[in-house]
């Protein structure tokens, strides 16, 4: 079988499970069988694969088709152009999330920021990302899962980073030392409803998926200890789920009455981020 024959047959098989973007989830595969680059892979479409190697990769197939996301088989999940080792004890990072980096990034290189928070840190895609690009920030991320921050030590040790982010295990701003400028914070936000439809259900963590009944406990819990660990003229930025703006707003408005508050939709025109600013 070729690389080509591998590819092609892999895919129609994802696609008739349904399996969005299957080229790709494929390719993901088949690279990660040969220890090949994409551009490496795609060049060589006439590539005989050994028996072993067929073997091999009908196996991965087979795990993607009973469900098992392609991020766990392979162990890795690109985000922010940067590539994080990722196991079933963290959430796969999503691409939605970049934007909450993008926005961070933004107010970091406007504003007078020294410190930042990342709250439930999972990998460490977004402290890693926000560290890889700020140099002269001190950053804490933080977890409630010992084995998310074994993950998250992994990944920035991959990237040097050692003694430039500060881990730090516990209940959401409890374990931070002192107020920073800047807190980002992707929480669980599915409700107890919708958690058995979300497709990676049974793989990822639902510590770091669910939410409580309306999705919004860690959030709302969150929102509340900011007060104690937030610098004066200092941000929040809050991933949210689909319909959960109106919520989330009135009760930072209720807590921060002279606060700004903005709402930022994602490239789906999804509201997705919440972004609070003190005065
Ligand atoms: C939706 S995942 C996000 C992970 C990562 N920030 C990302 O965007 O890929 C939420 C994370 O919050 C953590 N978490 C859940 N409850 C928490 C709590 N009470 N305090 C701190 N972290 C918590 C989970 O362990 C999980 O790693």
């Amino acid at each position: 079988m070729t690389v080509k024959q591998a590819l092609s047959h892999a895919r129609e098989m994802l696609a008739n499970q349904n399996i969005e973007d299957p080229a790709l989830e494929t390719e993901l595969l088949l690279r990660h069988v040969l220890r090949k680059s994409r551009a490496e892979l795609l060049s060589e479409p006439d590539h005989e694969l050994s028996p072993a190697e067929v073997e091999t990769f009908l196996i991965l197939v087979n795990r993607r088709l009973n469900g098992e996301p392609t991020a766990y088989i392979t162990g890795h999940r690109e985000f922010y152009g940067h590539d994080f080792h990722v196991n079933p004890t963290v959430l796969i990072p999503r691409p939605e999330s970049e934007l909450l980096v993008e926005r961070a990034l933004q107010l970091a290189h406007s504003h007078n920021i020294s410190t930042i928070a990342d709250i439930g840190t999972g990998c460490g895609a977004i402290a890693i990302s926000l560290a890889l690009d700020l140099h002269d920030v001190e950053i804490y991320a933080t977890d409630i899962s010992r084995s998310a921050l074994e993950v998250a030590r992994f990944n920035y040790q991959q990237y040097d980073l050692t003694g430039r982010i500060c881990l730090l295990e516990g209940n959401m701003l409890d374990p931070l030392p002192r107020p920073v400028d800047l807190i980002t914070a992707n929480l669980p936000y599915v409700t107890d409803a919708e958690l058995t439809r979300v497709n990676t259900f049974g793989f990822e963590p639902s510590l770091a998926l669910n939410g409580g009944p309306d999705g919004l406990d860690k959030i709302s819990l969150l929102c509340r200890q900011t007060h104690e660990k937030l610098c004066q003229s200092g941000y929040l930025l809050l991933e949210i789920g689909q319909g959960q703006r109106k919520t989330v707003c009135t009760l930072l408005r209720d807590l921060f009455p002279l606060a700004d508050i903005e709402v930022i939709p994602d490239l789906s025109g999804i509201d997705r981020v919440v972004s609070l600013s003190l005065p």
